[in-house]
């Protein structure tokens, strides 16, 4: 298994996969429309592994456009991340995320179908469990309606790709749950760029300790956690791209679909965020206590174990290592990748 198709490749968790893809000896294909990414970041990926892989600037919903890549290409594999990542924002536009990240998954299947290419590792999230009823999850506590249409699309996905395994021998995949990827590569070139206003917290403090923005909002304090903020499970994105590597190599040998939590296993609050940003970082991160944001929940992070016993994998770096390289991707790139 070698030539990987990366769809969403260019984008922050697909640049780091494809650079441990390179580094592993693999010869990854990478996909990207640039909707939630930049073509720069190709010319860093180079920079980084002295590799340019194939790039074709291509949506994942234009099934002629993508049948050109699978056709020119002998692809062992697809890692599937192209999508619409936004919670609030699904929320808002909920018909442009169910066509998008659907019509998207479904090409990506009936093109690996029709070039005889059976496995697939999809980025999942750990949003399909929706309201956890304990902690931690494991895999196979029940995946429960999403709070909002970008989990939604999530679980639908996981249940295209095992109706998809039952009817077909040959085909399988690996589910990959992600809990919260955080951080940057540790060379600054390549991290979390969100467009606007970032929603999610580590890039929203890695702007605020630029002066891009004034304060952080924490979301809550009156949580039933032990500082009352929000506790999430927050994994290196260098970690999650090597937990990618780690199923490849298991995928030769699966049968069906399999399903693994991605996480550290721990829980940090909020305010824990702040002060290890603060610590790793010396510059302070002013806040103010805000109301909470509708559709999160109190707490969730994950049990880890089936992916360290059976992907022989486990996250490494820690919360204060992610704030640390944050925080250097951001200050070289004070106005995100150009
Ligand atoms: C984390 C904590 C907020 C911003 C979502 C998706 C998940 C994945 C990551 C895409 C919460 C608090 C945040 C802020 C804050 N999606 N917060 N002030 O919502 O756990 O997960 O993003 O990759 O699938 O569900 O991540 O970073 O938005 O929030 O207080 O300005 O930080 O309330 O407790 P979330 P997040």
């Amino acid at each position: 298994m070698k030539r990987i198709l990366v769809t969403g490749g260019l984008g922050f968790i697909g640049s780091e996969t494809t650079i441990e893809l390179i580094k592993n000896g693999y010869e990854p294909v990478v996909v990207d429309n640039l909707f939630n990414s930049k073509s720069a970041v190709l010319d860093r990926i180079e920079e980084l592994t002295k590799v340019r892989p194939a790039f074709y600037q291509v949506d994942c919903c234009d099934e002629k456009a993508l049948e050109k890549v699978f056709g020119e290409n002998e692809i062992d594999a697809v890692i599937h991340f192209a999508g619409y990542k936004a919670v609030a924002e699904s929320v808002e536009k909920p018909l442009e995320y169910y066509r998008n990240n659907l019509l998207s998954s479904i090409v990506v299947l009936r093109l690996m179908k029709r070039h005889d290419v059976h496995g697939i590792i999809f980025s999942s999230s750990a949003t399909v469990y929706g309201v956890p009823s304990r902690l931690p999850l494991v895999e196979t506590d029940p995946v429960q309606e999403a709070t909002n249409p970008y989990g939604e699309t999530k679980i639908m996905i996981e249940r295209i790709i095992e109706d998809e395994a039952k009817a077909d021998p040959d085909f399988k995949g690996i589910l990959l749950r992600y809990f919260n990827p955080i951080g940057a590569h540790p060379s600054g070139l390549l991290g979390e760029d969100p467009n606007g206003i970032p929603n999610n917290l580590m890039p929203y403090v890695s702007q605020v300790a630029i002066g891009r923005l004034n304060h952080l909002n924490v979301n809550g304090d009156d949580y039933p956690t032990p500082d009352g903020t929000g506790v999430r499970d927050y994994i290196h994105v260098v970690d999650l791209a090597r937990g990618h590597v780690a199923a490849l190599k298991r995928l030769e040998t699966l049968k069906g679909v399999d399903v693994y939590n991605l996480g550290t296993g721990r829980g940090t609050s909020v305010l824990e965020v702040v002060k290890a940003f603060e610590k790793a970082t010396g510059v302070k991160i002013p806040y103010v206590i805000a109301p909470r944001r509708p559709g999160d929940v109190a707490s969730n992070y994950a049990d880890c174990s089936k992916a360290e016993r059976e992907l022989h994998w486990r996250a490494v770096l820690t919360v204060e290592d992610a704030c640390r390289d944050a925080y250097n991707f951001q200050k070289m790139n004070p106005e995100g990748i150009k």
